[in-house]
């Protein structure tokens, strides 16, 4: 079952118990992984944790046997190191490599895959159009996770053309939803945005827990007190946030009183340039994902 909410130019979908019709046919498809790194694992073992899929019914390639047998060994699903066994037997394919990993494997696939299959890349930056001459098959969706759908409280944009099954568009916001949140956008260039937002944002975040834990410490927290206040006013300030009709500013003005301690506090943060850092630093995440799409085009266009 999902509740679609719409939001401007995009739809937040979120998957909830019980078990959708669909998630029941899952047990009928075929999902196979070519590259299975960290984030194949996450969304196998999200789906295997949910019964979405049996073990038998998700099939994964990747480089060394090393690596398959541990897979075989922790979630019992088949492994091999041969992408295009893998591909044509999949119903839904996901791409899982890297970026610089793509231009190998296609060659390799161009051709391979039965016309009902639905491709599913998570790789920044390589775009359909990327995917669509490499593999010379048009039934392509993107997205983009991150590192939190390991622990299941992810955020994954994806993309898949207006004009897809809606079947396939089914299963895939069956097979993301059980690493998080997954919100579908209408338009492809906003899973590249994605990237740089979502998908480097835990890095970006987790910086910023950093620097307030040291600072807690240099004020003189002990550490374990600084670990809670610090962990707790994240995680109540982003619930207040998203709870709130008012804008995120009206919110800052409400604990700003003239001439108090957070008055104070912003006012260093401004000479700093934190804002604008911020916007550097995602703006630059932006552009490196623009530059990898670049650098595919050419390598998949020759
Ligand atoms: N990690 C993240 O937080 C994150 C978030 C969002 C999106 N992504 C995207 O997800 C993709 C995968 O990232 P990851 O972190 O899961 O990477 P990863 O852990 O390095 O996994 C890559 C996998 O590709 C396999 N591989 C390498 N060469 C191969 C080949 N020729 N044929 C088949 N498989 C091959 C590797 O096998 P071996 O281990 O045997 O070498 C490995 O299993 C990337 O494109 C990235 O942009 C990652």
């Amino acid at each position: 079952m999902c509740h679609v909410v719409p939001f401007g130019t995009v739809s937040v979908r979120k998957s909830v118990k019980p078990r959708s019709q669909m998630e029941d046919e899952m047990h009928n498809w075929t999902l196979g992984f070519v590259g299975a790194g960290v984030m194949a694992e996450v969304m196998i073992a999200g789906l295997l944790e949910e019964g979405i899929l049996p073990p038998q019914r998700i099939v994964a390639s990747n480089r060394r046997a090393a690596r398959s047998t541990e897979l075989v060994e922790r979630y019992g699903i088949r492994c091999s190191q041969d992408n295009l066994s893998v591909a044509a037997q999949a119903d839904v394919l996901v791409l899982s490599v890297k970026p610089q990993t793509l231009p190998k494997i296609l060659p390799q696939l161009s051709g391979a895959l039965q016309p009902s299959t639905m491709v599913l890349s998570i790789i920044a930056g390589a775009s359909s159009a990327v995917l669509t001459r490499g593999l010379g098959h048009s039934r392509i969706a993107r997205c983009m996770p991150n590192l939190p759908c390991r622990i299941r409280k992810g955020m994954t944009v994806w993309y898949a053309p207006e004009s897809s099954n809606p079947a396939d568009l089914q299963r895939i916001d069956t097979i993301l939803g059980v690493m998080g949140q997954a919100l579908r956008v209408t338009e492809e260039t906003h899973v590249d945005r994605a990237t740089a937002v979502n998908g480097t944002g835990p890095a970006i975040v987790a910086e910023f827990v950093k620097s307030m834990l040291d600072a807690a410490t240099y004020i003189g927290e002990p550490r374990n007190v600084a670990r809670e206040t610090v962990l707790a006013t994240l995680a109540g300030t982003v619930e207040m946030i998203r709870q709130s009709d008012a804008h995120v500013a009206q919110l800052i003005d409400e604990v700003t009183s003239p001439g108090g301690t957070t008055s104070r506090a912003l006012q260093v943060l401004k000479q700093g340039r934190f804002s604008a850092v911020i916007t550097d630093s995602i703006d630059a995440a932006y552009q490196r994902t623009v530059a990898l799409g670049g650098a595919l085009e050419e390598k998949v266009g020759e």
